[in-house]
C-alpha cells in the first residue's frame, strides 16, 4: 500500500459566524457543519490541524485594486445604503451584499488558500484543504456570484513564487470565471472548468475560450448540460484530466470542489451524488501531485457539510462509515441521517456523443503545442508581478473580450428552486439533534 498523504486542515472556527442577508443561498456557516462532521468521524486526529493566519489587505493587493480592497475594508451594512455609486462600481447587490463582518470574512476564507499554499511551498504536507475558500467569481476589482476576494488566485499566485506550472481544476457547477481571467494570458497556470454552461450564470466558459496571448491553450473550459450524472462526468472528467496532468506536467494543483455540482443542490442542476464528485478529488489526488483543496459553491448546506467530510475521508484515505455520527446538527440530516446521496431520476442532457465531442475538442486545443511550456524566463519575483500586469486590462482583445462577457452576465439565480427540507435553511444556523422517538 502506497504510503499515506501528509494532509494539513485549514479552519478559523469564526468562518461560521457571517451571515450574508435572510434567504441568501451562500451561508457560511456550511463549512462550520462541514467542520462539525469531519470532528464527529474523528478525522482532524488523522491530519495536522491550523487555524490560518488572516489575509492582510496587502496579502489581498497582490491581485485586487488598493481601492476595491479599500472599500470592502470600509464597507458596513450601515453605510452601503448610502454608497450606491460604490457599490455600483464594485458590483455589490443582492448577489453580493455588504454584510457585518465582511472584510473579516474574505480575510478568513483567502488568509486559508494562501497558508495553504504555504504549507506546500514548504513541503510540510502533501495536500492542504481549506474549505473555507473556492470563491472563483471574485474579480481584480469587483465582486461577483457572491465572491469578494480571489482566495484561489491569491493562493496560485503563493504557490508560483515556488512552482513553475500550477494547474486549477474547478468542478463548482458554475464557470471558474475569476480565476480563469486572471490567468488567461499566462502559460504558468493551466486553468480547466467543467460546468454547466447556457443560460446559466456567469454565462462564461465556452469550449472555444481557450486562453490569450502566451495564455493561448492554456485554459481550458468544458461546457456541460443539465442532468450531469456519475458515469457522465467521470467519462470526461478522468481522460480530460489525465491528458491535460500529462501533457502539462504541472507542479502543484489547486483543485476547487464546489459542491453545487450535486444533485438537489438549491441552485444547481446536476445529478451527482458525493461518491461522484469525491471520484475526481480521489482521481487527482492519485497523480501525487502537491495539491491544494479548496470548497466553493454549494446551497443545499446539509449535503454540502456531507460532501466536504467524505473528500476529507478520501483525501486522508480514511474509509468512514454511511451511518452519520452523533454531531451538534445531526437533527438537519434527516430523514435517513446518511452519509451519502442517491441521484435523482432528472433527465441527463449530455449524451455520450456530445461528451465526446467538447472531449475532442479540447484535446484539439493542445494537440500541436509542446509538452510543458518552457519556464526559464520566469525564476524571479519581478516577473511573477509582470505576470499579473500581463493579464491587466490594458490589451485591447482581452479588453473587448471582458466587455462582452459583462453584458451577458446574468445573475445567480436566487431561490430558482425551492426544497422542502422540512424546515427554514436559515434555521440551520442553530444545532439541531433528531427527534428523541427516533
Ligand atoms: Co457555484
Amino acid at each position: 500500500m502506497s504510503k499515506k498523504s501528509r494532509v494539513v486542515y485549514l479552519y478559523d472556527e469564526d468562518v461560521g459566524n457571517y451571515y450574508y442577508a435572510p434567504n441568501h443561498p451562500m451561508k457560511p456557516h456550511r463549512v462550520r457543519m462541514a467542520h462539525n462532521l469531519i470532528m464527529s468521524y474523528d478525522l482532524l486526529s488523522k491530519m495536522r490541524v491550523l487555524r490560518p493566519k488572516r489575509a492582510t489587505p496587502s496579502d489581498m493587493t497582490r491581485f485586487h485594486t488598493d481601492e476595491y480592497i479599500q472599500f470592502l475594508q470600509l464597507a458596513t451594512s450601515d453605510n452601503s445604503q448610502s454608497q450606491q455609486t460604490l457599490n455600483e462600481k464594485f458590483n455589490i447587490n443582492d448577489d453580493s451584499p455588504v454584510f457585518d463582518g465582511l472584510f473579516e470574512f474574505c480575510q478568513i476564507s483567502a488568509g486559508g488558500s494562501i497558508s495553504a499554499a504555504q504549507e506546500l511551498n514548504d513541503k510540510t504536507a502533501d495536500i492542504a484543504i481549506n474549505w473555507a475558500g473556492g470563491l472563483h467569481h471574485a474579480k481584480k476589482a469587483e465582486a461577483s456570484g457572491f465572491c469578494y476576494i480571489a482566495d484561489c488566485v491569491l493562493g496560485i499566485l503563493k504557490l508560483l513564487e515556488r512552482y513553475d506550472r500550477v494547474m486549477y481544476i474547478d468542478i463548482d457547477i458554475h464557470h471558474g470565471d475569476g480565476v480563469e481571467e486572471a490567468f488567461y494570458t499566462t502559460d504558468r497556470v493551466l486553468t480547466v472548468s467543467f460546468h454547466k454552461y447556457g443560460d446559466f450564470f456567469p454565462s462564461t466558459g465556452h469550449v472555444d475560450d481557450i486562453g490569450l496571448g502566451k495564455g493561448k491553450h492554456y485554459a481550458v473550459n468544458v461546457p456541460l448540460n443539465d442532468g450531469m450524472d456519475d458515469l457522465s462526468f467521470e467519462s470526461i472528467f478522468q481522460p480530460v484530466m489525465r491528458r491535460l496532468i500529462e501533457w502539462y506536467r504541472p507542479q502543484a494543483i489547486l483543485l476547487q470542489c464546489g459542491a453545487d455540482s450535486l444533485t438537489g443542490d438549491r441552485l444547481g442542476v446536476f445529478n451527482l451524488t458525493i461518491r461522484g464528485h469525491a471520484k475526481c478529488v480521489e482521481y487527482v489526488k492519485s497523480f501525487g501531485i502537491p495539491l491544494l483543496v479548496t470548497g466553493g459553491g454549494g446551497y443545499t448546506v446539509r449535503n454540502v457539510a456531507r460532501c466536504w467530510t467524505y473528500e476529507t475521508a478520501v483525501l486522508l484515505d480514511e474509509e468512514i462509515s454511511d451511518e452519520l455520527p452523533y454531531n451538534d446538527y445531526l437533527g438537519y440530516y434527516g430523514p435517513d441521517y446518511k452519509l451519502h446521496l442517491l441521484s435523482s431520476n432528472m433527465d441527463n442532457y449530455n449524451s455520450k456523443e456530445y461528451l465526446a465531442n467538447i472531449q475532442e475538442k479540447v484535446f484539439d486545443s493542445i494537440r500541436h503545442l509542446p509538452c510543458a511550456p518552457s519556464v526559464q524566463l520566469w525564476s524571479n519575483d519581478n516577473n511573477l508581478e509582470k505576470l499579473l500586469e500581463d493579464s491587466d486590462e490594458s490589451d485591447d482583445e482581452i479588453y473587448d473580450e471582458r466587455l462582452c462577457n459583462k453584458y451577458l452576465r446574468t445573475k445567480m439565480k436566487l431561490n430558482t428552486l425551492k426544497i422542502d427540507n422540512g424546515y427554514d435553511e436559515d434555521e440551520i444556523l442553530f444545532p439541531k439533534h433528531p427527534p428523541y422517538n427516533k
